[in-house]
C-alpha cells in the first residue's frame, strides 16, 4: 500500500517530523492506544530517504532490560532492506575487530556484542552511526515507557537501571549529535521520569503532538477501505454513510473506524437517515463479546499500567454519562471510600493524557470529564470491567 498520495497518509506528519529532525531535535511523540504512533513510525522509515535519513525502527515494549534493548536494536539494523551486508560488516568492524570468525559463523551479525560487556557495545554502535559518511541515522523507538515501566516493576534495582540506561542514552545523544532520536509511546513517560529521577533526560526532547485524523481524511480513509477491497460487505461506502461512521467513531483513529466499517452491510445509500440507520445496526454488531479484541486493550492498559483498580471505577462511573460529569459528582458516584478530589485529578490528569477521557476546561471550578472514544464508551457500558480485583 502506497501512503504518500492518500490524504490520511500521515503525509504532512511525517514531513513536519523530517524538519524537526533536520534541524537537529530530537522529538517525543506520545499518544494514546490505537492513535497511530507506529503508523507514523512505519510512514517515517518509508520516507527516510526522500529526507537523506535512514530510520530505524526499534520496537521495545518486549524488552526486560538494556541488553534486550541493545538487541533489538541490532536486529532491526540487520533486517532493514536497504542496509547491505557491505554496511554489516563495516559496523562489525566498528564494534570490535577480534572477534573469532568461528564463534561469529551461526549466529547474527551482533551475537558476539551482546553477550559480552553490551553497555560499551551499545555506545560504540551509536558512535559508528555519527560517523558512517555515507548516511545520517535516525532511531525511532517505539513503546519506550513501556520498556522503561518494565524496569521499574522489576524494584528499586529496576528503577536504578531506568535511570542509568536514560543517562546513558542522553549523554550518547550529546557525544553523537548525527544520530537523531524519537521516542513514542501510549504512557506516560513523565511519572516515571519523576519516580525515577530523570525529568531532566526528557526535558531534552521536544514534544511532537500527533493528532487524530481530520474529518475528511477519516471520510477518506473509510472510502478508501471499502474501494480497495478491505471490507466483507461492502465494495462501496458512499461520502453520506462515510461521513455517519466517522460522527459514530467520535474519535478519529483508523483503528476504529475501521472497525465500525468492517461491520457495515446493507445497499449503499446516499440517504442520511437510511445511513444512520445503517450505521447504528452496524454498531450494534460491534459492541458484541467476540469484539474483546477490538477494545480490550484500554482494560489490559489500565490494568498493567494503573496501580490499583481507582481509575477503572471511575471510567466504569463515567460510561453511562455522554456528556460528562463534573469532577465531584464523578467522585460521588465513583464511590471509593477514602478517594480525595485531588486523587481523582491526578487520576484524570493521566486518563487525559493516555486518551481515555476529555476534560472540557482544565482551569475551571468544576472540570468536567467524558470518554473521548464514542465507541469506547459504549462498550464499556455494557461489558464493564471488574473494578474490585
Ligand atoms: N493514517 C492511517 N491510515 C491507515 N491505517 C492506519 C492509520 N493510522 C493507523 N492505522 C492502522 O490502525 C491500527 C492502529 O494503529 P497503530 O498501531 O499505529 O496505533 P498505535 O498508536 O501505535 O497503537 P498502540 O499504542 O496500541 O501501539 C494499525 O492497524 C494501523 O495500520
Ligand atoms: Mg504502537
Amino acid at each position: 500500500m502506497d501512503y504518500t498520495s492518500k490524504s490520511y497518509g500521515r503525509n504532512d506528519d511525517v514531513a513536519a517530523i523530517y524538519r524537526l529532525i533536520d534541524a537537529g531535535t530530537d522529538i517525543s511523540m506520545p499518544g494514546p492506544r490505537r492513535l497511530g504512533k507506529t503508523f507514523v513510525l512505519e510512514r517515517l522509515v518509508e520516507a527516510g530517504h526522500v529526507h537523506g535519513w535512514e530510520a530505524i525502527k526499534v520496537e521495545v515494549a518486549g524488552c526486560k532490560d538494556t541488553r534486550g534493548f541493545f538487541r533489538q536494536l541490532c536486529t532491526r539494523i540487520g533486517n532493514q532492506r536497504s542496509i547491505g551486508k557491505n554496511t554489516i560488516d563495516w559496523l562489525r568492524q566498528r564494534l570490535g575487530q577480534a572477534i573469532d570468525p568461528r564463534t561469529d559463523t551461526n549466529g547474527t551479525w551482533y551475537q558476539s556484542f551482546i553477550t559480552l560487556d553490551h553497555e560499551a557495545y551499545f555506545e560504540r554502535l551509536i558512535k559508528a552511526l555519527h560517523e558512517d559518511p555515507n548516511r545520517r541515522w535516525l532511531l525511532l523507538i517505539d513503546e519506550l515507557p513501556i520498556f522503561l515501566k518494565a524496569l521499574h516493576d522489576q524494584g528499586p534495582q529496576g528503577i536504578d537501571a531506568a535511570r542509568t540506561f536514560m543517562n546513558h542514552t542522553s549523554r550518547l545523544r550529546v557525544d553523537y549529535p548525527k544520530v537523531r532520536w524519537l521516542i513514542t509511546g501510549s504512557i506516560g513517560l513523565e511519572p516515571l521520569a519523576q519516580a525515577g529521577n530523570y525529568m531532566g533526560v526528557l526535558a531534552k526532547f521536544q514534544t511532537y503532538g500527533l493528532t487524530t485524523l481530520s474529518e475528511s481524511q477519516a471520510r477518506d480513509f473509510v472510502i478508501d477501505l471499502a474501494q480497495t477491497g478491505r471490507l466483507v460487505d461492502r465494495q462501496l461506502i458512499t461520502v453520506t454513510e462515510a461521513d455517519s461512521i466517522v460522527k459514530a467513531v467520535g474519535w478519529r483513529a483508523a483503528f476504529y473506524l475501521e472497525a465500525l466499517a468492517r461491520k457495515l452491510a446493507g445497499t449503499p445509500t446516499e440517504n442520511a437517515q437510511e445511513a444512520d440507520a445503517l450505521i447504528e445496526a452496524a454498531m450494534a454488531r460491534l459492541l458484541q463479546p467476540t469484539e474483546l479484541a477490538t477494545f480490550g486493550v484500554w482494560e489490559e492498559h489500565l490494568r498493567k499500567h494503573f496501580p490499583d483498580a481507582i481509575a477503572i471505577a471511575l471510567l466504569n462511573a463515567l460510561a453511562p454519562h455522554p456528556q460528562g460529569l463534573g469532577i465531584d459528582a464523578l467522585l460521588a458516584a465513583a464511590g471509593q471510600p477514602g478517594l480525595s478530589r485531588d486523587a481523582v485529578r491526578k487520576l484524570l490528569m493521566r486518563l487525559d493524557a493516555e486518551g481515555f477521557i476529555t476534560i472540557d476546561d482544565w482551569g475551571a471550578d468544576i472540570p468536567v470529564a467524558a470518554f473521548r472514544n464514542v465507541l469506547l464508551r459504549r462498550w464499556w457500558t455494557r461489558f464493564p470491567p471488574q473494578a474490585n480485583t
